[in-house]
C-alpha cells in the first residue's frame, strides 16, 4: 500500500469517528419520542401529576443566567406565578416523557385559550413563538394523554388552567405571611400550603453558587389521576435545590428587580 493511500484511510476513519462522536452528543441531549405503532398496547407509566407553578422573576433570572443570548421579556416587573407544566410524574425513578412521537402540538386546537396561556402558562422568553407550549404538549402531554380528562391538546393545557387556578399560590402565601423580598425557611412555606390544603406540596430552589444564596423557583402541587389534589412525595431523581432540612440558610422570596438592573 503506498502512503497516500494510507494517509486516506487514516483520513476517512478519523472523519468517520469524529461523526459518530457528535450524533453520540446529540442523542444525549435530546431523549427522542416513542414510536408507537398503530396497534401497539403501550402503557404509560406513572403515579400521579405534578403541576409546576414558577415564580417567573426567578424563571427568568435562571433563564437569562444559562446563556448570555437568552433574554426575557420584562417579567420580572411583574411578581407573578406562572405554569411551568402539568407532569406525569414517577414517586420514585424516571417519569415517563416524550411518550407518543404522533402527538404533535397544533395552534389551531388550542387557540381560544391563548389569550389565558400567555396570562398563566407564560412563555418567559421574549423570542415570540409556542414553542414552550409545544415542548410541555410533546414531552408532558403525550405522556398525560392516557388519562380521559387529559387526552387532548385542549384538555391537556384547560385543565392546566382549571388547576391552576383553582389553587390560587400568590393567595395561600399571603395567607401564611409569606411575602414577596423576605426569606423562609422551607418547611415555613410547606407548613402554610398544609394548613391552606391539607396536603403535602413541594418547593424547588435555585441554588445561586454566585450569589450564594437559595431563591424560591416554583412549587409543585400534585395530582391523582383523578385530578384530587393528593400528597407530593419528594423523587431522588429530582432533587429540590433548596437548603439541607438541617441548613440554617433560608429561601430568598426575591421579585429581583435589584438583581436584574444591574
Ligand atoms: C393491552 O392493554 C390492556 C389494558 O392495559 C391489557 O389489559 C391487555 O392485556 C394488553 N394487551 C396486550 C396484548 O398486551
Ligand atoms: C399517539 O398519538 C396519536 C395522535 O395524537 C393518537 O391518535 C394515539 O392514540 C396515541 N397513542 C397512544 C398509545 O396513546
Ligand atoms: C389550522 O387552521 C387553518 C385555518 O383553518 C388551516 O389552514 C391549517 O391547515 C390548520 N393547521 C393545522 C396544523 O391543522
Ligand atoms: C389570585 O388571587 C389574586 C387576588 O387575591 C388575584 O389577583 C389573582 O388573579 C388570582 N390568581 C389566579 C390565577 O386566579
Ligand atoms: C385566605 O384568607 C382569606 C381570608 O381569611 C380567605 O377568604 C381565603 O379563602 C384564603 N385563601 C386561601 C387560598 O386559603
Ligand atoms: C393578604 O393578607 C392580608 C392579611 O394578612 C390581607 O389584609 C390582604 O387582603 C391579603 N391580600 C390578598 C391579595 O389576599
Ligand atoms: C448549593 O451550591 C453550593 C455551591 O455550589 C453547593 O456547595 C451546595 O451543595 C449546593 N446545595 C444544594 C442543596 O444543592
Amino acid at each position: 500500500m503506498d502512503t497516500k493511500k494510507l494517509i486516506l484511510m487514516l483520513l476517512v476513519i478519523i472523519v468517520a469517528v469524529s461523526v459518530e462522536g457528535r450524533n453520540k452528543k446529540k442523542k444525549k441531549k435530546k431523549k427522542e419520542c416513542t414510536k408507537l405503532t398503530a396497534n401497539s398496547n403501550a402503557t404509560i407509566n406513572f403515579d400521579y401529576l405534578v403541576l409546576t407553578i414558577s415564580w417567573l422573576p426567578t424563571a427568568c433570572y435562571v433563564f437569562q443566567k444559562a446563556s448570555s443570548k437568552s433574554s426575557c421579556k420584562n417579567l420580572f416587573m411583574h411578581n407573578k406565578w406562572s405554569i411551568h407544566g402539568l407532569w406525569p410524574t414517577m414517586i420514585a425513578g424516571e417519569s415517563p416523557e416524550s411518550c407518543n412521537c404522533s402527538t404533535k402540538f397544533n395552534h389551531n386546537e388550542t387557540k381560544t385559550l391563548t389569550s389565558e396561556l400567555n396570562a398563566k402558562w407564560t412563555n418567559i422568553e421574549r423570542k415570540e413563538g409556542e414553542h414552550f407550549w409545544q415542548h410541555e404538549y410533546e414531552k408532558h402531554g403525550s405522556c398525560a394523554s392516557s388519562i380521559e380528562a387529559l387526552n387532548t391538546q385542549y384538555k391537556y393545557f384547560d385543565q392546566g388552567l382549571k388547576l391552576f387556578e383553582k389553587y390560587n399560590i400568590s393567595q395561600i402565601l399571603n395567607n401564611s405571611s409569606i411575602n414577596v423580598g423576605s426569606s423562609y425557611r422551607e418547611a415555613d412555606i410547606v407548613e402554610g400550603f398544609r394548613k391552606q390544603l391539607g396536603k403535602q406540596i413541594i418547593v424547588r430552589c435555585k441554588n445561586d453558587s454566585k450569589m450564594k444564596k437559595y431563591f424560591l423557583y416554583s412549587i409543585q402541587l400534585c395530582f391523582d389521576k383523578s385530578l384530587s389534589l393528593t400528597d407530593c412525595i419528594a423523587n431522588r431523581n429530582y432533587p429540590s435545590q433548596c437548603p439541607p432540612p438541617l441548613s440554617s440558610k433560608k429561601i430568598e422570596f426575591s421579585g429581583f428587580r435589584e438583581l436584574l438592573n444591574n
